[in-house]
């Protein structure tokens, strides 16, 4: 990254102006149920807090719609954030995002003080990336800087207008995410292995196009391998599958092979016959799935077979689930994967989690710490897996 970071700002006496990503997951009562995101913000919060800064945090929290929601208050963020900072002199939340009530409680920030602004989408203004609101939030900090690496997808005021108003720089948890994923990306320790599920091809073909000009070898699962598998002729039975897909599947594949990238498929999986915990399973070949069943999971044969070329690997990047993780029986082969990958972390490869499905599978298995790397991004890491800038971090100083 040819970014400036905190490190290279003078920070005694002034005011830090920061974006985070505490966009968490609530429950009904409104309580946080993963404080990831908070937790790793706080090595930046924490540096800027002990080089002399007082600082001021902003984030958006779900999608309320461009008006105040008190579902979306970052109440409950706060409040998390001061238990987890027992260093800073004082947390405190005001009801503003910009205009006077926020500058008013700026004024009376001190050095080592952290002050959390309301939700940024209560704002409309925020998502249409209006330049009035970033100049008004801008008047709220000395320099800004960009730690929400989860958001840096978002062109908003807080991710990327903002920055043309004040002296922007990364934050750690930036500056580590796009170490990691964008270092082996442009210079991967080879073999380089990506694993790429989830349900839908389309989703997905920009982040296989990206890669296959980089990759030994990308192995594919979840519903999208289903539309492969069609498009090699094979018979589905009721699984899900993107017919409209077929053909770019096609040239995939065709692109794969004048590259020189191996592109795998399954060549077993589980199946049932209806999409619940309780229906009938079975294993079959690929070329063996019956009328009225479905593919839910792959099967033992591929699960060795990708295990192994994991575990072969010195690079290994995995988005997206290889089965219906969600429902216990369908669960075993994106658990195979995650295992696979802690046992190439544990023999010195690169292992990156990227993606909101994979992490929690990887955090359901209990290997998220045996990860080199798992990603805080959903979209933004999808983005950058398609070889994309993200305008929260184009819009930041370049290092000298
Ligand atoms: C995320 O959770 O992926 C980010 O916080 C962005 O949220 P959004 O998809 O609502 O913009």
């Amino acid at each position: 990254m040819n970014k400036k970071t905190i490190r290279d700002v003078d920070w005694a006496g002034k005011r830090a102006l920061v974006r985070v990503d505490f966009n968490v997951p609530l429950d009904d009562q409104g309580l946080i149920t993963d404080d990831t995101r908070i937790r790793a913000a706080l090595p930046t919060i924490r540096y800027l807090l002990e080089h002399g800064a007082s600082v001021v945090l902003m984030s958006h929290l779900g999608r309320p719609k461009g008006k105040p929601d008190p579902k979306y208050s970052l109440r409950p963020v706060v409040e998390r954030l001061f238990e987890l900072l027992p260093e800073a002199t004082e947390v405190k939340k005001t009801e503003a995002i910009t205009g006077p009530a926020a500058e008013a409680a700026v004024a009376m920030l001190k050095p080592g003080q952290v002050l959390v602004l309301e939700n940024t989408r209560f704002d409309p203004r925020e998502e249409k990336n209006d330049p009035q609101m970033a100049a008004e939030l801008a008047k709220l900090g000395d320099v800004y800087v960009n730690d929400a690496f989860g958001t840096a997808h978002r062109a908003n005021a807080s991710t990327e207008g903002v920055a043309h108003y004040l002296p922007a720089v990364a934050g750690f948890l930036m500056e580590k995410e796009l170490a990691y994923i964008g270092g082996a990306l442009s210079n991967p320790q080879r073999p380089f292995v990506t694993v790429i599920g989830g349900a839908k091809i389309s989703d997905k073909i920009g982040v296989i196009e990206n890669l296959l000009g980089k990759v030994d070898a990308l192995l594919i699962g979840g519903g999208m391998a289903n539309t492969f598998l069609l498009a090699k002729g094979l018979n589905l039975g009721d699984s899900l599958v993107e017919p409209d897909s077929v053909a770019v599947a096609q040239q995939l594949m065709a692109k794969a092979e004048e590259r020189g990238a191996r592109l795998l498929l399954p060549v077993d999986v589980v199946i049932a016959d209806a999409f619940s915990a309780e229906a009938q399973r079975q294993v079959v070949a690929v070329d063996a799935v019956p009328a009225g069943w479905r593919v839910l999971d792959i099967g033992p044969k591929t699960i060795e077979l990708y295990s192994a070329e994991i575990r072969a690997a010195r690079t290994v990047i995995w988005n997206g689930p290889m089965g219906v993780f969600e429902l216990e029986p369908f669960a075993a082969g994106t658990r195979a994967i995650a295992q696979a990958m802690a046992e190439a972390s544990a023999n010195g490869a690169i292992t990156i989690v990227g993606g909101g499905d994979s992490v929690a599978a990887v955090e359901q298995a209990g290997l998220a710490e045996k990860m080199s790397h798992v990603s805080t991004g959903g979209g933004a890491s999808l983005e950058l897996l398609e070889g994309r800038v993200l305008p929260g971090v184009a819009a930041l100083q370049d290092a000298e």
